[in-house]
């Protein structure tokens, strides 16, 4: 690793409500690709896979239906949404090159690389939309999910997948025995970026709750908007239909 690599890996990207965070968090990811898939396979216990079999399920796509993956990163969600419904047309985006190459490598599927904040694809362009943990990423949520609804037609699902600031006791209790003490010591040995896994558990904190989400959802022009708890204190499912 370069001295500037080393350094920047150092330093955690500036956490939700902080302002410019889109080309840090961004280089994090161009930094972290290489390891990303191991990482969260041992992070999560493998159950993050169990998490994106769900989010697909809920979306129940059709045969044709055309399904956004944003924030796509390696493109776990999209093989997934390939594997259930073979006969949708899946697409990925993402903004980090790094992350997506590796994703359109491993799954053959179409990538596009974009910024979830900014995307290149014309009105109601998709049936089907998901975000799994790229969400607490964004710079603006409301502009996120505003683009959202926008390439989405009406009658369209969405659904996200995200680590949603835990409220309840019970939850902080297992958000922290988790986040403080197990994710930096297996972090520190996979990805020798500290900053990085400093920057997933502090961000989490700093994330909105899961029912402001939903909230922030129905404004931006989403109904029947749910959601679940996947695992407490960390993980969450939303979804909604484009009204
Ligand atoms: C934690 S990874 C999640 C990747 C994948 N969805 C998964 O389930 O493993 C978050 C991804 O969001 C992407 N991302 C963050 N902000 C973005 C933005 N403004 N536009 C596009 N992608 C963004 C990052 O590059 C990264 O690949």
């Amino acid at each position: 690793m370069s001295d500037a690599k080393r350094a920047a890996s150092e330093v955690a990207p500036p956490l939700p409500g902080e302002a410019h965070r889109a080309p840090a968090v961004r280089a994090m990811f161009d930094r972290i690709a290489p390891t990303y898939d191991l990482l969260n396979r041992v992070l999560a216990l493998r159950v993050d896979v169990a998490w994106r079999r769900r989010l697909i399920r809920t979306l129940a796509l059709r045969e044709g239906d055309h399904l956004l993956d944003l924030c796509a990163g390696t493109m776990d969600v999209a093989a997934e949404a390939r594997r259930q419904a073979p006969l949708a047309r899946v697409t990925g985006a993402d903004f980090s090159l790094p992350m997506l190459s590796r994703g359109a490598r491993k799954t053959g599927l179409p990538a596009a690389q974009a910024d979830a904040l900014a995307l290149p694809f014309k009105a109601q362009s998709f049936d089907a939309l998901t975000v799994a943990f790229g969400v607490r990423n964004l710079e603006d949520l409301p502009t996120g999910l505003s683009e959202m609804a926008r390439v989405l037609r009406p009658g369209a699902r969405l659904g996200v997948l995200e680590f949603f600031r835990p409220q309840s006791a019970g939850s902080r209790l297992v958000h922290n025995v988790y986040n403080r003490a197990l994710l930096p010591v297996v972090g520190r040995a996979i990805s020798k970026d500290p900053g990085a896994y400093r920057y997933l558990v502090e961000s989490m904190e700093r994330f909105v709750p899961r029912e402001e989400f939903e909230r922030l959802c129905r404004e931006a022009g989403f109904r029947d908007v749910q959601g679940v708890t996947l695992f407490p204190g960390v993980c969450g499912l939303v979804t909604g239909v484009r009204a």
